[in-house]
């Protein structure tokens, strides 16, 4: 589904004060306030909902969010910047340039939430589970640290499970009727909500770095 144009994101995107303008310079540093909390990555973020909701859930912890789309950054800042959280910013840039970012073991959960299923073969390799987006999150993810990921796509929820495996990873969880029970430890997204509005199921798994 395409993202409607926002005309005014550009403009709100250059002066957000959610916004962190040079990540590679927050690399290793991420934590720097709240050395105790975990580190959150949610990478293709869309309008936010989800990173402010977790954000303002968990506030001992620190949330990055990641969105490569003009319009849903903006909106994504814009939610952000009302939120007013300290724990929460936007990195308005692609999910494949993380390294740059983050340093090895500096991240403790990485969020994936209804990510673009990109169907035909020969996009595969744009699937935010594909084999080397993979080994990007292997390298940044702390020795405990975990992937959650969240779709209603079953196709993509089976390319991704064996991609998990594939890699190493160790399942910790799996659902495929996530919101079939309450879990106000998860806040739905925008898109969640659409999906559990039309009855869809939610696939869900919870993924952990166990060789590392
Ligand atoms: C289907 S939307 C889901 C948005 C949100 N996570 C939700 O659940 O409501 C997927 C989002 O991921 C973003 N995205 C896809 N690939 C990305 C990448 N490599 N880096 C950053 N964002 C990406 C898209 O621009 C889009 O906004």
């Amino acid at each position: 589904m395409r993202m409607r144009r926002i005309p005014w994101a550009a403009e709100y995107l250059s002066q957000s004060a959610s916004r962190v303008f040079e990540p590679a310079e927050k690399i290793g540093r991420w934590k720097e306030d709240q050395p105790q909390g975990r580190l959150h990555l949610e990478i293709g973020c869309g309008k936010g909902g989800y990173s402010a909701s977790m954000a303002a859930l968990y506030p001992e912890d620190t949330f990055a969010a990641v969105e490569k789309n003009e319009s849903a950054a903006g909106l994504a800042a814009k939610k952000f910047d009302e939120a007013a959280l300290g724990n929460l910013s936007l990195i308005y840039g692609d999910g494949a340039e993380l390294d740059q970012w983050f340093k090895p073991g500096e991240v403790d959960v990485i969020h994936l939430n209804f990510s673009d299923p990109w169907p035909k073969k020969r996009n595969a390799k744009r699937r935010l589970t594909a084999p080397a987006f993979l080994k990007q999150y292997h390298d940044l993810l702390s020795s405990n640290g975990q992937i959650v990921m969240k779709t209603d796509n079953p196709s993509l929820f089976e390319y991704s499970t064996l991609a998990f495996l594939a890699a190493g990873f160790e399942m910790e969880e799996i659902s495929v009727d996530f919101r079939r029970e309450e879990h106000p430890e998860d806040p739905l997204t925008e898109y969640e909500q659409k999906f559990v509005s039309q009855g869809k199921p939610i696939y869900r798994s919870v993924w952990n770095n166990g060789h590392k």
